[in-house]
Formats: structure tokens, C-alpha cells, sequence
């Protein structure tokens, strides 16, 4: 059976992107593959992170994990700081990666702008970290949203070097992206991407936003100024945005959509694509509820980190034998 293995970072109340890009994507996988799925909490901590909120963003990743649908009894969750392996790994890749392809990484320019020289060294090690996440598990195939291509870009590249140097030790991972949605834009500039960290609370809907709060941010999302409902991603990325948001929501295709609306403007269009995030998000935000406070989530979480323990120390050790570290 092949291997599946993706992580989300515990750094915020997920968005409606993370869910559309990535976490929508691990529960059919369930059923077909070695899933292992990650909450990196020590990526995390690449910028600074209060410690109460951690804690409870960590908890509340994992429940919301469970509560899109993955099964315990199919996949195995657990958080990252608690498989040592993971940093021990990182390390090995970051002494195996250059600092100009670390430097060149979009996601690190993007998150040292602006920090002179205060740009924590964390942000730079990451993407080694989550090279080492990938290459523990011997992953096959790493569903993520598209910003995380290049990353997988240089997984693929660290995996290489390494296996060229001490031998066939780790298998070469694919990146799959989903067809649409892969991208999901910012409500407030429909050429951004939409981001939990993002500081205007408008430009993204969170999971567990209720209804009213879905209702309003929708309406208040930008559109332009010709009314016409049409996906056209160069010169309506807004609208075009909002229209992938309703299709994978209800299903229906853009054309269909399209048609929905034809002549009727943003208005209706606005208050039926809140109805159909809404009810996507209601079945997700019961079963949260129940779960969040549950002791069964800390046994998941234990029954997960011992399972993945198992197998990442295995290709750890097996990594440090080649390299001279580990005694024989
Ligand atoms: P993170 O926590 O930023 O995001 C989690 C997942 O959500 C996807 N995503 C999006 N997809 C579509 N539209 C968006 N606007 C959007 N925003 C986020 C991301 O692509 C991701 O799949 N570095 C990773 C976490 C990580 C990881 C790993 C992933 C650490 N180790 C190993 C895969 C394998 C990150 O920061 O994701």
C-alpha cells in the first residue's frame, strides 16, 4: 500500500482555503492509502507563538482533523513535537540543504519581509523540517494547496542528494495538488492568497465561523463592478474566486453556476454562495463541538504519536547508520 503524508501548522483557526486546498483532500485517501497525517506544531514555532493559544490551536487542529471525517481506525494523527525523529531528521536536511535554494524559497521571502535583521533563523530551516516530515514516513504521494509545490520541490531535490550520496534510502515524493481549489484568494483582494494569519479577519473565513459571521464576510467580499457571475481568473480573479469557493462547496460545476446567475447580479449570488459554506461547515462545527473537549481526542492523538514513533525511528536509524551515526 502506498504512503500518504501531509501536516497543517497549528498557527490559527484553520481557514476555509486550508479546508478547500488540503484537509478536504486526506478523507477519501483514508481509504486507500498509509495515511499519516501531521500537526507541525514545531513549524509553528518558527514565528513566536503564545503558549495558551498554541495548546489550544494544537487541540483544535486536531479535533477539526477528525471532525472533516478521518477515522482513527484508517490513518494515523498525531502531533509533530511529540516523534522526535521529525527534529532529528531536520536537522540531517538542513546540513544537507544550500542556503541559496533555502534563501530562494518563495514562503521564506515573503515571511522575512519586512524583519531586517530579525529574521528568525526557524523560517529558514523550515522547509528541511518539512522535507524530514515527508521522508520519515517513506512517502509516496503529499496532498497540499499549491503553495506548498515548491517546498515538495525541494524534498524532492534534499531526497535526491541524499540517495546519491549514502544510497537508496528514501523514496522520491510526488506532490499532489487538487484540480480546482488549489488556490483559494483572499475576500479582500482576489489576487492574495487566503491565509489563517492573514491580520484583516474580513479577507478569510475560518472553519468555525458561524453563520452570521460567514454571512457578513461573504457579503463584504470584493467583487467588481460589472455584476456578471463569470470565471474568468485574469480579469475577474474576485468573482472568479467566490465561484470556485460555491462549486466545491455544492458541487456544481462553474458553467452551471454561470447559468444560476445570469442577469440576477452579485446580490443573490453573495446570499446563496453563504447558504451552501454554511451548510458545508455546519456538520464539520457539530462534530467539533463534541469532540474538542473529549478525552477520546488525547487518547487519538497518543494512540497516533506511538504508531508513527515506530516507523519514524526506523528510517531514522537507518539514515544515521549510513551516514556513520548511529553504532553497529
Ligand atoms: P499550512 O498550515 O500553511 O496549510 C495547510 C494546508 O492548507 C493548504 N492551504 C491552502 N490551499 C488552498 N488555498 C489556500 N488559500 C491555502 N492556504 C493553505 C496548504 O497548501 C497546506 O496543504 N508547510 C505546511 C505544513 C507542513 C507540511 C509538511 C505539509 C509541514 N510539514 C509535510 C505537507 C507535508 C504549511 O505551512 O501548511
Amino acid at each position: 500500500m502506498k504512503t500518504i503524508f501531509s501536516g497543517i501548522q497549528p498557527s490559527g483557526i484553520l481557514t476555509l482555503g486550508n479546508y478547500l486546498g488540503a484537509m478536504k483532500h486526506f478523507v477519501p485517501l483514508q481509504d486507500q492509502f498509509n495515511c499519516f497525517y501531521c500537526i507541525v506544531d514545531q513549524h509553528a514555532i518558527t514565528v513566536p507563538q503564545e503558549p495558551a493559544v498554541l495548546r489550544e490551536n494544537i487541540r483544535r487542529l486536531a479535533a477539526l482533523y477528525l471532525s472533516v471525517g478521518l477515522d482513527p481506525n484508517k490513518m494515523t494523527l498525531f502531533v509533530q513535537s511529540e516523534v522526535p525523529a521529525h527534529a532529528k531528521l531536520g536537522w540531517i536536511m538542513l546540513c544537507t540543504s544550500y542556503l541559496g535554494e533555502l534563501e530562494r524559497m518563495t514562503q521564506f521571502k515573503d515571511k522575512s519581509d519586512g524583519r531586517g535583521e530579525s529574521i528568525p533563523g526557524g523560517l529558514l530551516a523550515y522547509p528541511p523540517l518539512m522535507a524530514a516530515d515527508i521522508l520519515l514516513y517513506g512517502t509516496d504521494f503529499v496532498p497540499v494547496g499549491e503553495d506548498q509545490k515548491q517546498h515538495l520541490e525541494l524534498t524532492r531535490d534534499l531526497a535526491a542528494r541524499f540517495n546519491n550520496r549514502y544510497g537508496d534510502i528514501f523514496t522520491i515524493p510526488e506532490v499532489r495538488l487538487p484540480e480546482t481549489g488549489a488556490r483559494i484568494m483572499s475576500l479582500a483582494e482576489g489576487t492574495k492568497k487566503m491565509s489563517k494569519s492573514d491580520p484583516n479577519q474580513g479577507a478569510f473565513i475560518s472553519m468555525l465561523d458561524d453563520a452570521d459571521t460567514i454571512t457578513k464576510k461573504i457579503k463584504r467580499a470584493q467583487t467588481d463592478s460589472d455584476s456578471v457571475v463569470r470565471y474568468d481568473k485574469a480579469e475577474k480573479p474576485a468573482v472568479s474566486n467566490l465561484m470556485t469557493i460555491y462549486s466545491l462547496c455544492s458541487g456544481k460545476t462553474l458553467d452551471e453556476i454561470e447559468a444560476m446567475y445570469e442577469g440576477k447580479g452579485y446580490g443573490a449570488f453573495k446570499t446563496e454562495l453563504a447558504e451552501v459554506v454554511v451548510e458545508t461547515l455546519r456538520p464539520i462545527q457539530e462534530r467539533f463541538e463534541q469532540l474538542f473537549h473529549s478525552s477520546e481526542l488525547d487518547d487519538i492523538l497518543t494512540a497516533g504519536a506511538n504508531k508513527a514513533n515506530k516507523v519514524a525511528n526506523e528510517m531514522l536509524y537507518k539514515v544515521e547508520k549510513v551516514m556513520g551515526m548511529a553504532r553497529i
